[in-house]
């Protein structure tokens, strides 16, 4: 990338990444990356209209507490992941959302890819009862006890009075902080706060106290309704640690660095 080139880009992501987090190695290593040439054949374009934009997103088994004590859990896939938020797109008459805004507790608790028929366990099942009018239509059952029905084992949390999934490699006990609704009243948009994060040690990074290894995770993905695992990965210059600001250490340091490499 040529000088004038190589400015302009760290312009542009100076503009997007808040200067705190900004590092002029990232930026440096990025810029002497070779870019391989995309052949151009079969890649016209057409417009297409799809039923819905699931490109690709990790499935989430939200455990909640039921109003006479009981526990729930609600699989979805329209989760993202900001600092330490978590951004969720659930239906309004759920369950998970009417426990979720009625106690502002929840964990998120996330399968791993060879966790598919835990998961199609749970898949058109509802802790509703009465069951909403759409589910009843489109064949989900009511199940009181998720659990039970998909063979999981409930853990006890520390913070948060609804369990864990020991099951799911990844747990985080999360709190309400502030909902939205849109379309019409249908979905809510709710952002909760991760409080605690729980991770098997097979998952971890070595030499590290707070990293997660992306060669030993294997999260589920939806892509359009259907379940996968991700493909081999590739290597970005990127450093997590950038966004420490975002979700700090309760000490306030950064993730201490391994001993020897
Ligand atoms: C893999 C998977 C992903 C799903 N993703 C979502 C989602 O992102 N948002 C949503 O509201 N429902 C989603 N659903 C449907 C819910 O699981 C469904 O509404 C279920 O009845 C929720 O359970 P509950 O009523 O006991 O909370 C998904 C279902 C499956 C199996």
């Amino acid at each position: 990338m040529g000088g004038a080139a190589t400015k302009e880009r760290t312009k542009h992501i100076k503009a997007i990444v808040p200067s705190a987090l900004f590092t002029k190695q990232t930026i440096q290593e990025t810029s002497t990356l070779t870019i391989p040439h995309i052949k151009q054949d079969n890649m016209s374009h057409s417009q297409i209209s799809p039923a819905i934009y699931y490109w690709g997103t990790p499935v989430v088994l939200i455990s909640t507490q039921n109003e006479d004590g009981s526990s729930n859990i609600g699989p979805m896939s329209s989760a993202f992941w900001l600092g330490n938020r978590c951004i969720l797109g659930l239906e309004f008459d759920s369950q998970t959302t009417i426990n979720l805004l009625r106690t502002g507790e929840c964990v998120l608790n996330l399968p791993s890819d060879d966790m598919i028929p835990t998961v199609n366990a749970l898949a058109r099942t509802t802790g509703s009862n009465p069951m909403p009018d759409f589910k009843q239509a489109n064949g989900y059952r009511y199940v009181k006890d998720k659990f039970a029905e998909a063979s999981l084992t409930a853990q006890t949390s520390e913070i948060v009075n609804v369990p864990r999934i020991e099951q799911c490699p990844v747990q985080m006990e999360a709190r309400l902080v502030q909902r939205m609704t849109t379309k019409g009243g249908f979905l809510e948009i709710i952002e909760v706060e991760l409080l605690r994060t729980y991770v098997i040690d097979k998952i971890r990074m070595p030499g590290y106290k707070h990293r997660v290894d992306p060669d030993l995770w294997r999260p589920m993905i939806m892509s359009f309704q259907q379940l996968y695992g991700l493909r081999e990965g590739g290597r970005t210059q990127e450093s997590e640690e950038n966004y420490r600001a975002l979700a700090p250490l309760p000490g306030g340091s950064e993730d201490s660095l391994p001993q020897e490499q």
